[in-house]
């Protein structure tokens, strides 16, 4: 097979600098050491932890893609260097899943990091915990038991319904004992993190909170169990403070800035140290200090999609600048209007094929009027000419939320809307 140079090389680079997972510790080319900023986030959180004797309940919000899942995993990581046991994988809380699942979910987490960092670990507590797993894992981790599982009847056929019986009536005993167990192996407790209140209705993050409150003294609130819930601001917010119950045993949420420019200028540069091929001279960036000041103002924060612009950019360049034959690390950074021109026309056809052609006219109204500034549901039913339940309807639509974005609600206020930074890009003209 002949070896196609890849077009990064052209950048002197090995793949992608623009990749958009999280970061995480046993990964090759998503390592934390690419981590910046947040330390004062980090202490904080760790301080919970390790300053608690007895367990801890934090929560970590922020708008889309800023870095929660990231900073976590830098929680985790720290914490299982400071003796923790902390599970492999992270709990997803979905809205399908009842309170008896997020019971299974914490004793299946706590198994795996009982697991993880002790091989052998043998015993009856352990026993009793693998089977339970087990046959909680067999029924696809998916039990539905009632609408908020222990007040709610076993809603299975007769053949399926031991496997949640017995979690309903031995999970929190052989739960305690497990975490008993990992405490007098040496852990300093175990930690376990509930990723999945990203970008979810009001209405789940409610269920959400109805699960925690229903399961709080069973599942979170016990000795040497530190979780940590994570997702966007108002989903966090509604999960953890909706019920005095489940807010009086979480710390007060964390919710997490955009990182500054400064920083994310760092974040890139190390990233472009880490991936490049020749390293006898300096690494210099494919795109100009103007495209990054430009995408972050755009962006206010959500990395994920900022990142995902440039690498679109980028790549859709590439590809045109392949046709000819160039010598690897050759070629000169991309200029901001070459870049933002591209980005406007990929964007606009994306936007245009995912939103259909009504919406898409709709966001140009908008960015007609002030694409920067944020509007209220009331100042879009004049933009748009529309009643409060069509504003409403288009805003709340799944599909939407690639071009709107409802900031975090400040009290009673009123939520504000805001395009996001692709639609911008799509929207407006750059040049
Ligand atoms: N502090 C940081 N240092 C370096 N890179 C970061 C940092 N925070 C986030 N990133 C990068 O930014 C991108 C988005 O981060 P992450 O997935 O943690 O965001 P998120 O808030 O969890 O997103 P979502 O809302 O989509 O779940 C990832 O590519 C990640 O590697
Ligand atoms: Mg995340």
């Amino acid at each position: 097979m002949t070896h196609r140079p890849h077009p990064w090389q052209a950048y002197n680079l090995r793949g992608s600098p623009y990749f958009q997972d999280s970061l995480s510790r046993n990964a090759r080319n998503t390592s934390l050491s690419l981590f910046v900023g947040r330390q004062r986030e980090l202490q904080k959180l760790l301080i919970r932890i390790e300053g608690s004797l007895t367990g801890s309940r934090q929560a970590v919000a922020g708008r889309p893609g800023i870095g929660k899942t990231t900073l976590v995993e830098v929680v985790k990581a720290e914490a299982r260097d400071a003796g923790y046991w902390v599970a492999p994988k992270s709990i997803a809380l979905t809205p399908e899943a009842s309170s008896l699942d997020l019971l299974g979910q914490v004793l299946s987490g706590v198994y795996g990091a009982v697991t993880a960092a002790c091989a052998s670990a043998l015993g009856p507590e352990v026993e009793t915990a693998q089977q339970l797993v087990s046959s909680f894992r067999l029924h696809g981790g998916g039990l539905t038991v009632g609408a908020f599982g222990f007040s709610g009847s076993v809603s299975r056929s007769e053949e399926v319904s031991q496997p949640p019986s017995a979690l309903l009536l031995d999970g929190p005993r052989v739960l305690h004992n497990l975490l008993g167990y990992a405490l007098e192996q040496g852990a300093q407790g175990v930690l376990l993190h509930l990723n999945n209140l990203e970008n979810i209705s009001t209405d789940h993050a409610q269920k959400a909170a109805d699960k925690l409150r229903a399961v709080r003294d069973q599942a979170l609130v016990l000795e040497g169990l530190h979780l940590i819930v994570v997702g966007t601001t108002d989903a966090v917010c509604t999960a953890v403070l909706r019920h005095p119950q489940v807010r009086s045993v979480f710390s007060e949420p964390l919710v997490l800035d955009a990182l500054s420019l400064a920083e994310v200028e760092h974040l890139l540069q190390k990233r472009y140290e880490a991936l490049q091929l020749d390293t006898s001279g300096p690494q210099p960036a494919p795109v100009d200090a103007a495209v990054i000041q430009e995408l972050y103002e755009l962006f206010r924060g959500d990395l994920r999609a900022m990142l995902r612009a440039l690498e679109d950019g980028v790549v859709e360049l590439l590809i045109t600048e392949q046709q000819q034959t160039i010598a690897p690390g050759s070629l000169a950074p991309i200029s901001r209007d070459a870049l933002f021109t591209v980005l406007h026309g990929s964007q606009r056809v994306e936007l245009k094929r995912q939103l259909g052609s009504a919406t898409w006219k709709r966001l140009e109204a908008w960015a007609a009027k002030d694409a920067a500034a944020p509007q209220t549901q009331k100042q879009l039913q004049k933009i748009w000419k529309l009643s409060q339940p069509a504003v409403s309807q288009i805003l709340q639509d799944p599909g939407s939320a690639v071009a709107v974005e409802a900031l975090p609600r400040h009290g009673n206020d009123p939520i504000q809307y805001l395009l996001t930074g692709a639609a911008r890009l799509a929207l407006l003209d750059p040049c």
